[in-house]
């Protein structure tokens, strides 16, 4: 998130963030306003809310601002109150503030949290209320930079949808909530569903809060709930881990490829690796070459650079050995570059691997084709899974970035 210019208890910056709210009933908003953590962030600057009256901007003695939508049907919002309302809430920026509006509609696209994340990036959102049968659609064509819906229900207006967009795009605001550690351990934070909570008493109606909660073992309450979160995730909002990154809720992810001499693969690759491993969190990147020769010149290599997270090993077995030593025997798994018999759909395979925790290690083959059977017979390792094909045409470092994107990225 962009950061802001006042200092705030998470020591970030923050400059506070405008929301303006055309709204035929503005009165809607008062106590949204002054009341609890919006009303704290109001009161201390971090958010600024204008209310735009629509009611003024009506045509005529009644300051009509609705009419009859053509071909019959209900009222529909004239586009020329509509203008002259969100001139004003412009206005209200001083001409220099870049502005985002927004129109909440069942016909929008879904509220989520990437959509919440998109508006606090933003220095003035203008929410547009819409009632009856919504807005005249050459405002919403020509004024409106986003539609958005907050769930599959039809509401009686946009102020309820302004409200909660208003709440979940603040909260995101530093300062706005007291810790920074609430809003990271959210649902949709990192992708999952946030895991159960209970507090006083222990024990209600014969029904026991978990033991493992009041044990004060910080690190089993932690797996606990990691544990809770993925089967909650797993078991009601399965799309949800498409986006999720999941190097939390295993106990490592690691990568693995096989090079024959120090030619086959070039240092640029090698610091590639160390990169994407780096910004995703990859435990560690084992470049396996069986020849002792070829693993003598590689070595040379590693030496030279910075290369803290590559490990040169003369075997698959050896890396899988080196993972069990650390956090147990990881699910290996053998990313095809052709379609085989048994091969699991990636998004399949996750599920899977934040099901059981383990740690995870994908092989990957330098070139394409350049499979690793000739390892699991030498070595005795066999890759328990096998993934369809990420994509084809890829070099090793684009099949090595979307795997680390697809696996260990949140979106
Ligand atoms: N206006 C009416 N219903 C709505 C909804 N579900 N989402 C956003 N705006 C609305």
């Amino acid at each position: 998130m962009k950061d802001r210019e006042q200092e705030s208890d998470t020591g970030k910056k923050s400059k506070g963030m405008h929301f303006s709210i055309i709204t035929a009933f503005p009165e809607f908003f008062n106590d949204f306003l002054s009341t609890s953590i919006i009303g704290r962030a109001v009161k201390a600057g971090l958010v600024r809310v204008d209310l735009v009256d629509l009611r003024p901007f009506g045509r005529g003695g009644y300051r009509q601002i609705d009419d009859y939508a053509f071909g019959s049907g209900g009222m529909v919002l004239m586009a020329e109150p509509l203008s002259e309302a969100l001139q004003t809430a412009r206005a209200a920026g001083g001409g220099e503030e870049r502005d985002f509006v927004v129109y909440p509609t069942p016909q929008g696209t879904l509220l989520t949290q990437d959509i919440v994340d998109t508006l606090a990036c933003q220095e003035h959102v203008i929410l547009v209320c819409g009632h009856y049968e919504g807005l005249d659609e050459r405002f919403t064509e020509r004024m409106v930079d986003l539609e958005v819906t907050i769930g599959d229900c039809v509401l009686t207006g946009g102020e309820i949808p302004a409200m909660a967009i208003i709440d979940a795009v603040s909260r995101l605001i530093p300062g706005v909530v007291g810790k920074s550690e609430a809003v990271e351990n959210d649902s949709f934070y990192r992708g999952m569903l946030d895991c159960p909570h209970y507090t006083r008493p222990a024990s209600w109606e014969g029904i026991e809060a978990p033991e493992v909660l009041l044990s004060g073992n910080t690190a089993a309450v932690e797996e606990w709930r990691r544990r809770q979160a993925v089967a909650r995730t797993v078991s009601r909002r399965p799309d949800l881990l498409a986006r999720s990154g999941m190097k939390e809720y295993v106990r490592g992810v690691y990568l693995a490829f096989t090079a024959e001499t120090a030619d086959d693969c070039e240092v640029e690759i090698l610091r590639n690796l160390e990169a994407f491993g780096d910004s995703y969190g990859v435990a560690r990147v084992f470049l396996i070459v069986p020849k002792p020769d070829a693993r003598e010149s590689f070595r040379e290599v590693l030496k030279e650079g910075r290369f803290g997270r590559i490990r040169l090993m003369p075997s698959l077995k050896h890396a899988t050995d080196w993972i069990a030593k650390k956090e147990g025997p990881p699910l290996v798994t053998e990313v095809c570059d052709v379609v085989k018999s048994g091969a699991r759909h990636w998004l399949e395979l996750k599920r899977l691997f934040v099901e059981k925790g383990e740690p995870v290690l994908f092989c990957l083959s330098l070139k394409n084709g350049d499979e690793y059977r000739w390892e699991q017979k030498k070595n005795g390792v066999c890759c328990g899974f096998s993934m369809l094909p990420l994509q084809e045409g890829l070099s090793f470092c684009g099949k090595a970035a979307v795997l680390c994107d697809r696996f260990l990225g949140s979106r």
